[in-house]
């Protein structure tokens, strides 16, 4: 058997048996404060019942081809004006890979919202809301829950709003979301429970109507660095740090973690300098400076990674695309210098290029992002990704789409399984070490 089929044999025996002797069932939620699981859309635990997919590569293939459009709204972000922070950006992804329980109201209802590191956003489907999916939150359940009325600042941060001058009534806004989606909500107050901690008086857009099938169907939870984002919002009780480990995305059953605040975080791990650029203030920028294959660092120009706060270039990490986007140049350059160091034929599948025989997939180097302060050598897994038949391998990472003239590269989630990415916005650092977190 081969040494690493027989370590996933071995890790995989140690789950079990950690499973079954703790009785830790993995969709029954994270016990410890702080600590939530966070749990794959296609996987075992998610409530949405998606269409089961005939293969694990179809399934990325299927969550891959709406990358574009959030590339697209990543993108274009940069047209916003600067301290102009929407609480439910419009635009938006159309997916999210990742979803974590949280509790809304008193007491509690249970949602599974969208884990989104790229946005600021925090609203849920209400009751009575005319197109949303059955789960709904009841503010009328909840005896902490107020709507906000025009007159508040919080209100003033909100665009889209439709308030009379003046301003008396209801703080409601309307959205348009996804390029084919919109929805309207009424800007609101409740208790957010994540784990054992409650936000109290937590702002977040209560949804009255959505058109269109883009709208993550349980809310959205944005952790992204603006100003009225979880971290924002919770200022003391998180000190502005969070960290994930996602599962693998072949891991069926099992759940990765969110951990919110300082406490529990690893210590001895590497990082780098988060990058801000006020016109994009939700985003994490990161200081890509090259990449290797292999021994081979390859030849970049260094104009194509470079942060640009202006232009909005420079490299991104996020939670909500699927694969790794880099701009044209560079991802070519990349992929001829792996292509160099492996045996073709080459063929392509879905958004990715270069697919070769799985029997060569001994020879395929390793790839190594280098950030300032930081090498992140990606685990095969995190490079390589098999065709449904087991016969091809293919290097799981694209060109920006659609051949636009784009600036932004992006670190994606499938780049990022098994590793703990530690965001630390108090110390304007991201850290990154490996960690089993299925
Ligand atoms: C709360 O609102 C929903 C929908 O408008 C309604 O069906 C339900 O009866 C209400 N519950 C209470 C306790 O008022
Ligand atoms: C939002 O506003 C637009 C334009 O007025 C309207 O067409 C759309 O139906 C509204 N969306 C919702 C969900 O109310
Ligand atoms: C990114 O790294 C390069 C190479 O080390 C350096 O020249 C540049 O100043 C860094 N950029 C930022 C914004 O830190
Ligand atoms: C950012 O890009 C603009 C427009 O291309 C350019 O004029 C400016 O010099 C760049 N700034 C830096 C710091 O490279």
């Amino acid at each position: 058997m081969h040494l690493s089929s027989l370590l996933a044999l071995f890790f995989f025996t140690c789950l079990s048996i950690l499973t079954t002797n703790a009785s830790l069932d993995p969709c029954s939620g994270s016990g410890s404060s702080s600590d939530l699981s966070v749990i794959h859309i296609y996987g075992k635990c998610s409530p949405f019942d998606p269409p089961k997919p005939s293969s694990w590569v179809n399934t990325v293939l299927n969550m891959a081809s709406t990358d574009p459009k959030r590339f697209f709204y990543l993108s274009s972000l940069v047209d916003q004006k600067p301290n102009s922070v929407p609480i439910a950006p419009g635009q938006v992804i159309n997916i999210g890979n990742y979803v974590v329980r949280a509790k809304i109201g008193t007491p509690g209802q249970l949602m599974f919202m969208v884990l989104d590191t790229s946005n600021d956003a925090a609203w849920l489907p209400c009751s009575g809301c005319t197109g949303c999916s059955p789960t709904v939150f009841a503010p009328n359940t909840s005896s902490s829950y107020a709507p906000l009325e025009c007159s508040v600042p919080e209100c003033t941060q909100v665009s889209g709003v439709s308030c009379p001058t003046g301003g008396s009534g209801s703080c409601n806004f309307n959205r348009s979301y996804g390029g084919d989606s919109s929805f309207s909500a009424t800007l609101s107050h409740d208790v957010l429970t994540l784990g054992n901690d409650a936000i109290p008086n937590y702002a977040f857009g209560c949804i009255n109507a959505v058109s269109g099938s883009s709208i993550p169907p349980q809310g959205l939870l944005g952790l992204g660095r603006g100003s009225v984002s979880l971290l924002s919002q919770t200022g003391p009780l998180y000190s502005g740090v969070f960290s994930y480990c996602l599962p693998s995305f072949k891991s069926y059953y099992f759940s990765g973690s969110l951990k919110l605040g300082p406490l529990g975080q690893p210590k001895n791990i590497k990082t780098t300098p988060l990058l801000k650029n006020p016109r994009r203030s939700s985003l994490y920028y990161v200081n890509l400076t090259g990449v290797s294959v292999g021994r081979v660092n390859v030849v970049l120009n260094p104009e194509l990674l470079s942060f640009n706060s202006s232009t909005g270039a420079g490299t991104i990490i996020d939670s909500g695309t699927v694969i790794t986007r880099f701009v044209q140049p560079v991802y070519e350059a990349i992929r001829d210098e792996f292509r160099k160091q492996v045996a073709g034929p080459f063929s392509s599948l879905g958004a990715f290029d270069t697919c070769f025989s799985v029997t060569h997939e001994q020879i395929a180097p390793i790839i190594t992002f280098h950030f300032t302060g930081l090498d992140l050598k990606l685990p095969l897994e995190n490079s390589l990704i098999h065709s449904s038949s087991g016969t091809l391998a293919c290097l799981a990472m694209a060109a920006a789409p659609g051949n636009v003239d784009s600036v932004l590269n992006i670190i994606a989630s499938l780049q990022q399984q098994n590793l703990r990415i530690l965001f630390d916005t108090a110390n304007s650092r991201l850290g990154i070490a490996r960690e089993l977190c299925n």
